[in-house]
C-alpha cells in the first residue's frame, strides 16, 4: 500500500480540509505531516461548519485513525481547544487521535519570539499567524526543541525552564512586548494534560507498519507550496517543507511510499499575509472574489487577498510535487463574472516566462492573461460534470491541457455534499 497526499498548490486556504473530509472514508488513517496551528481547515456538513487547526480533517468520519506527525509543531493550548470543541461536535476521542513522539511542541515563549521578531520587521514582517511556527521550527533545526516524547519525561520541568530561559534572553534584543508570559504558562501547563492524554506513537514505525498490513493511509498538508521554506517566495514563506517531500520526513516514510498526490488549487488565487503575489487584483473583480469567496483567514480572520489563477506558479508547484490528479475548488465563486482570466505567463521587462523567477519578490512581474467568457449562471445543485454548462467545462479542460494534469474533482461549495467527481 502506499501514502497519498492531499496538499494545497498555492498560498494556502485552497479547501484542504474539506477535500480531506470528503475523502476519508477511502482510508484507514489520515495523517498530519507539517505545520501547526497556523493552518487553519474549515469543514462543512450536516448545517455546521468545523475550523482543525492541529487534529487532521479525518476526525468527524467514524472508524478512522487520526495521527499527528513528527513534522507538526504542537501547540497544547490550541491542541487543547480543538479537542474540545470536537467532542462538543460529538466526536469521541478513544485511540483515534494519536500523536508522534517526535513532533515540537509550541512554547509560550516561542510565540512571544514570533511577536517581537514580526514586530521588529517592521514593513518587511511576514505576516506570521504569530502562532510561534517560525521560532518553533528554528529549535527544532537548532537542535534546541523539546518534542512530545520529552512531556512523559521526569526531567521534563527542567528541559522546559532551560528552553524558556533561553528564549527569554533572546527576547532582551526586542522591545518590551505585551505579553502575560505567567498567565500564558499556566494555561500551557494546564492544556499539556489533554496532551499527555492522548497515545503516543513512534510515527514511523506505527505508519510503516500500516502499510504492511495493507492500510490505507491519506496524507494531509498544511499551507500550500508557495509557502514552502525552500521554494516558497522566500522569505514570505511558512517555516516547513509544504511540498510533498515534506510527507517523508514529516511522517517517516521512504519517497517510494508516496501513491497519489492530489493538488488542491482554488478557481483562482488568495493569499493572506505579506509577499508577492504576480495575479494579485486590486480591482473591482479582486474586490468581487474576496466577498463573493468569503475570503477571511479560517485562523486569523485576516482579509485574504485576491487574483486570478496563475498558470506558471501551478505549473511549478505542481512540478515540485509530483501531481498526479488535480482538485479545482470554489468553481462557484466564478458564477457570476461576465470574463473570467487567468495569467498564463509573465512578463519581465521585455522578457516572457512561464518560469516562476528566483526574484519573484522584487517588483516588475506583469502577468500576461489569458479571457474567458464566463458562464455567467448559477452551478448550484449540479452534480454530474457533463451537466456543468459547456463554459465552465471549456475552462476546466483548456486548464487541463496547459497544465497536464486532469481534475478529478470539482468542488461548487463549502459543504462536503457539493463535490463533483470526474
Ligand atoms: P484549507 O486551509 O485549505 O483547508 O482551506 P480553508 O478552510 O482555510 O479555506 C477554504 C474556505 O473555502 C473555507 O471557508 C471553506 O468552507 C470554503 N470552501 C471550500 N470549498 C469551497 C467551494 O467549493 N466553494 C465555496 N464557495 N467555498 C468553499
Ligand atoms: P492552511 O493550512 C494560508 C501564511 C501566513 C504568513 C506566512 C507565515 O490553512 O492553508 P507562519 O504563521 O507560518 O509563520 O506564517 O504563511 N500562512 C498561511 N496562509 N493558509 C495557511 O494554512 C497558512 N499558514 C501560514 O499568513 O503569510
Ligand atoms: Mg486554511
Amino acid at each position: 500500500m502506499a501514502v497519498d497526499v492531499l496538499l494545497g498548490l498555492q498560498w494556502g486556504d485552497e479547501g484542504k480540509g474539506k477535500i480531506v473530509d470528503f475523502l476519508a472514508p477511502d482510508y484507514h488513517i489520515i495523517c498530519r505531516f507539517q505545520g501547526g496551528p497556523n493552518a487553519g481547515h474549515t469543514l462543512k456538513f450536516e448545517g455546521k461548519k468545523h475550523v482543525l487547526h492541529t487534529i487532521p480533517s479525518g476526525i468527524f468520519r467514524a472508524d478512522l485513525i487520526n495521527v499527528i506527525g513528527n513534522g507538526v509543531v504542537i501547540d497544547p493550548v490550541t491542541l487543547s481547544k480543538e479537542l474540545k470543541e470536537v467532542k462538543e461536535a460529538g466526536v469521541t476521542i478513544d485511540g483515534n487521535l494519536l500523536v508522534a513522539r517526535k513532533a515540537h511542541l509550541i512554547l509560550p515563549t516561542h510565540r512571544m519570539l514570533d511577536q517581537a521578531s514580526e514586530a521588529h520587521k517592521g514593513k518587511s514582517k511576514i505576516g506570521s499567524t504569530l502562532r510561534g511556527i517560525g521560532p518553533t521550527y528554528m529549535d527544532k533545526t537548532g537542535r534546541n526543541g523539546l518534542r512530545v516524547g520529552d512531556i512523559l519525561s521526569p526531567d521534563f520541568q527542567s528541559k522546559y525552564e532551560a528552553l524558556k530561559e533561553k528564549h527569554l534572553g533572546l527576547l532582551q534584543i526586542y522591545p518590551q512586548l505585551d505579553f502575560n508570559l505567567e498567565e500564558e504558562e499556566e494555561i500551557w501547563m494546564r492544556s499539556l494534560e489533554d496532551l499527555r492524554a492522548l497515545p503516543q506513537v513512534d510515527g514511523e514505525y506505527y505508519i510503516n507498519d500500516a502499510l504492511t498490513a495493507g492500510k490505507k493511509i491519506l496524507a494531509e498538508g498544511a499551507q500550500g507550496s508557495m509557502l514552502d521554506i525552500d521554494f516558497g517566495t522566500y522569505p514570505y514563506v511558512t517555516s516547513s517543507n509544504t511540498i510533498t517531500a515534506g510527507a517523508c520526513t514529516g511522517l517517516g516514510i521512504s519517497p517510494k511510499q508516496i501513491g497519489e498526490v492530489i493538488g488542491i488549487t482554488k478557481a483562482y488565487c488568495t493569499r493572506v499575509g505579506s509577499g508577492p503575489f504576480p495575479s494579485e487584483l486590486f480591482d473591482e473583480d479582486g474586490r468581487k472574489l474576496a466577498e463573493v469567496g468569503m475570503e477571511f483567514g479560517a485562523t486569523t480572520g485576516r482579509p485574504r487577498r485576491c487574483g486570478w489563477l496563475d498558470v506558471p506558479q501551478l505549473k511549478y508547484t505542481i512540478m515540485l510535487n509530483g501531481v498526479t490528479q488535480l482538485v479545482m475548488t470554489k468553481i462557484d465563486v466564478l458564477d457570476g463574472f461576465e470574463q473570467i482570466k487567468i495569467a498564463n505567463a509573465y512578463e519581465i521587462g521585455d522578457q516572457q516566462t512561464s518560469n516562476v523567477p528566483f526574484d519573484i519578490c522584487e517588483d516588475g512581474i506583469d502577468p500576461v492573461w489569458k479571457v474567458y467568457e464566463g458562464w455567467n449562471t448559477s452551478l448550484e445543485g449540479i452534480r454530474s460534470y457533463s451537466d456543468l454548462p459547456v463554459l465552465t467545462r471549456n475552462f476546466i479542460e483548456d486548464l487541463e491541457n496547459q497544465l497536464g494534469v486532469r481534475f478529478s474533482m470539482i468542488s461548487t461549495g463549502p459543504d462536503r455534499s457539493k463535490l463533483i467527481t470526474h
